[in-house]
């Protein structure tokens, strides 16, 4: 009897980082789970990721800020492909502003979809990670939760709070063959800083040390980097990469 491939959970999968990702853990074996917000840019992302040639790629629709619905998502990701045992929590959006004009929506917003849903993940694996004796848990980050950002304080907060459950979560259950780690991106080129104005994104660009912005590659080998088996001594630490903009 051949066994059934590990089960791999990004959240976010569908976005620029987390599609690296995906296909990142799919090249290992992985039996990838996508999540995702927006049903149409999904299907339309399955199709895509199909004709790549990664058959091993599916999704979950699960709406990660609401307990009940994440709970469900993950009964059915068991159902289906078996027990989770990487999660991958990189789902995330941005409503920056500075915090005079941020409203307690923009606030609740970024809370809910960047720190909240993190709750909800890791709380709806968790139990099945304990049973089985292993599980990795990768949180991403980012630069911004490290160093704060003008126009960010929803999102600093959100992601400097991410690394904080790391940290918690880590000690809880290194005993038990569960890692969790935090990898703190830096501004890489994806949708999200397509949203920042030409002329602030330029400035961004020329103050990161190695002149360019990074690759969603780059940070999925650091993911798959730490979900290997042979990573076990890593838990509760964070990993930057930003081309060295910030060194903490
Ligand atoms: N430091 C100091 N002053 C700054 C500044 C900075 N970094 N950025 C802008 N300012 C100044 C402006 O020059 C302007 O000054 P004046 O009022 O004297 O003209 C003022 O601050 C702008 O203030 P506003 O109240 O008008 O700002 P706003 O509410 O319109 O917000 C902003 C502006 C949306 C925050 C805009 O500055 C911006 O987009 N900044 C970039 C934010 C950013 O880096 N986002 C990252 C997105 S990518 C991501 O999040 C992924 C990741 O993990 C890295």
């Amino acid at each position: 009897m051949t066994q059934a491939a590990p089960v791999a959970w990004v959240t976010g999968g569908t976005g620029g980082i987390g599609t690296a990702i995906c296909r990142e853990l799919a090249r290992e074996g992985y039996q990838v789970v996508a999540g995702y917000h927006n049903p149409d840019k999904a299907r339309n992302w399955l199709e895509e990721q199909r004709a790549a040639g990664f058959d091993n790629i599916a999704l979950s629709g699960a709406n990660l800020i609401d307990y009940e619905d994440c709970e469900a998502g993950v009964r059915e990701i068991r159902d289906t492909y078996g027990p989770v045992s990487v999660l991958v929590n990189c789902a995330g959006i941005t409503r920056d502003t500075t915090l005079k004009k941020m409203s307690p929506e923009q606030w609740r917003e970024v809370i809910d979809c960047n720190l909240n849903s993190v709750f909800n993940t890791c709380r709806c694996v968790i139990e099945d990670m304990l049973e089985s004796g292993y599980g990795r848990i990768i949180n991403i980050s980012s630069i911004n939760g490290r160093k704060g950002q003008f126009g960010q304080a929803n999102y600093s907060a959100a992601k400097a709070g991410m690394h904080g459950l790391t940290m918690a979560l880590a000690q809880e259950t290194a005993a038990k063959g569960i890692t969790v780690n935090t990898v703190s991106p830096g501004y890489i080129a994806t949708d999200m800083i397509q949203k920042v104005p030409e002329k602030i994104r330029e400035s961004i660009r020329e103050s990161i040390p190695v002149k360019r912005f990074g690759e969603p590659d780059e940070i999925a080998r650091a993911v798959c980097f730490l979900a290997d088996k042979g990573s076990g001594f890593i838990t509760g630490a964070n990993l930057d990469i930003n081309g060295g903009q910030f060194m903490g």
